[in-house]
């Protein structure tokens, strides 16, 4: 044990060094765009819940019920007795909204990629090597699942689809194809050329795996997201839908084929009650939810042209996601910590969560912000310019 500890220690020296230490905090939500930490009040411009139904009653309401009527837990996999009708039921309705054949609900994003990502690329199933074709930028969860399934990724420029075609015209023949994209990148609220990708996949007999974690709810008709025409969604409750869980959505053949295959199904106890409460009522309010999604996207818009008035780069955000990005570490956490002074939460997002070079703040708008707040947030960024060298980066 002693040696472990040692390596681990000179690991966090260094980590300390560079200025890129991680840092766990107790946090208290207070309101949908509220935080308080450490009795202090903050405007939360760091969280995912775009549309503040983590709040929203009725959210609330149905979560408290599943738990009064059904338990605090599942208590076994859903393969074993976990598989309570609410499942089947949101799922039906996850399909219909989708447009897919069939959709399975998974553990956590996270849990999703790792696991779905593992079972559909099974060499074994699949009788050769699958060649996976993905974009740089993509989510950890779905580097991890690469790795577990024990594939090579061969990787294009972020939303680079001239580059992904070259990449799939390197496939050895008869190699099954797989193309693996976020649809809007967590990082960067930039938006992946979906309709280029489904076509290409069509034309090469590639299967596209989208991840719509940060579409799905917020973006694209009645907030069904932005994977259209994809093959395989991957989505997330955890973000715009307010509370927790992932979801898989595709032909049936797929989905059936992941509940004898995928491990993180087979081998988890099935999602709470409580959280399929949450999720089924959040699914119906997806389609009143149109001013709220307009609000976000105006929130971000506006945000978006003041900063780049100030000469501060927002990279090709056009979503509720907005970086911030100033390269070095250092003034990314001079900028939040100077926020922070003033009310504002906003998290610096540094190395290796983003490339080197490219620290920034990440700014996440809420239909839960007031214009007032918007309007703060802006006023307080643009003093902070006057006494913080923010390194701009080509990037940026
Ligand atoms: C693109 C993407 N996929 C997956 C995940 C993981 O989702 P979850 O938080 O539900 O585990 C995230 C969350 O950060 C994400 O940004």
């Amino acid at each position: 044990m002693k040696q472990v500890e040692e390596s681990y220690k000179a690991f966090l020296a260094e980590c300390h060094a560079k200025n890129l230490q991680r840092h766990l905090c107790d946090v208290e939500p207070v309101t949908a765009a509220k935080i308080r930490v450490k009795g202090q009040l903050f405007v939360n411009f760091a969280s995912n819940d775009y549309l503040g139904l983590a709040h929203h009653p009725a959210v609330i309401e149905a979560s408290s019920q599943y738990a009064k009527d059904y338990g605090a837990g599942s208590s076994a996999s859903r393969l074993v007795t976990g598989n309570s009708h609410q499942f089947t039921e949101i799922e039906e309705k996850l399909a219909a909204l989708k447009g897919a054949e069939a959709a399975l609900i998974m553990a956590s994003g996270y849990q999703a990629n790792g696991a779905v990502l593992e079972a559909l690329f099974d060499k074994r199933i699949l009788k050769a090597a699958p060649h996976v074709v993905a974009d740089r930028l993509n989510h950890a969860s779905m580097h991890f699942g690469c790795k577990a399934a024990g594939v090579r990724q061969f990787r294009y420029h972020h939303l680079d689809a001239a580059q992904c075609r070259e990449k799939l015209e390197q496939a050895e023949p008869g190699a099954p194809k797989f193309i693996l994209t976020e649809t809007v990148f967590s990082m960067d609220g930039d938006v992946a050329p979906i309709k280029d990708l489904v076509g290409m996949a069509s034309a090469y007999d590639a299967c596209l795996i989208a991840d719509d974690a940060h579409g799905f709810g917020v973006l694209g008709k009645g907030g069904r997201g932005l994977a259209e025409g994809a093959d395989i969604t991957i989505g997330t409750f955890s973000k715009a839908m307010g509370s927790f869980g992932a979801y898989v959505a595709g032909s049936r053949g797929v989905i059936d084929y992941l509940i004898q295959r995928c491990g993180g199904l087979i081998y988890s106890t099935a999602l709470p009650p409580a959280t399929l409460g949450a999720i089924s009522a959040a699914i119906d309010l997806l389609p009143g939810l149109d001013e709220a999604r307009a609000k976000v996207a105006s929130h971000a818009a506006r945000f978006r042209q003041e900063m780049q008035a100030l000469g501060l780069g927002t990279g090709k955000s056009e979503t509720q996601i907005v970086p911030l990005i100033v390269g070095k570490a250092e003034a990314a956490l001079a900028l939040s910590n100077s926020l922070r002074d003033k009310g504002f939460w906003v998290t610096a997002i540094r190395p290796p969560t983003v490339p080197e070079g490219t620290s920034r703040l990440r700014v996440a708008f809420s239909a839960a912000h007031s214009d007032d707040e918007v309007a703060d947030l802006i006023a307080v960024i643009k003093s902070a310019r006057e006494h913080i060298d923010l390194e701009q980066t080509e990037a940026g």
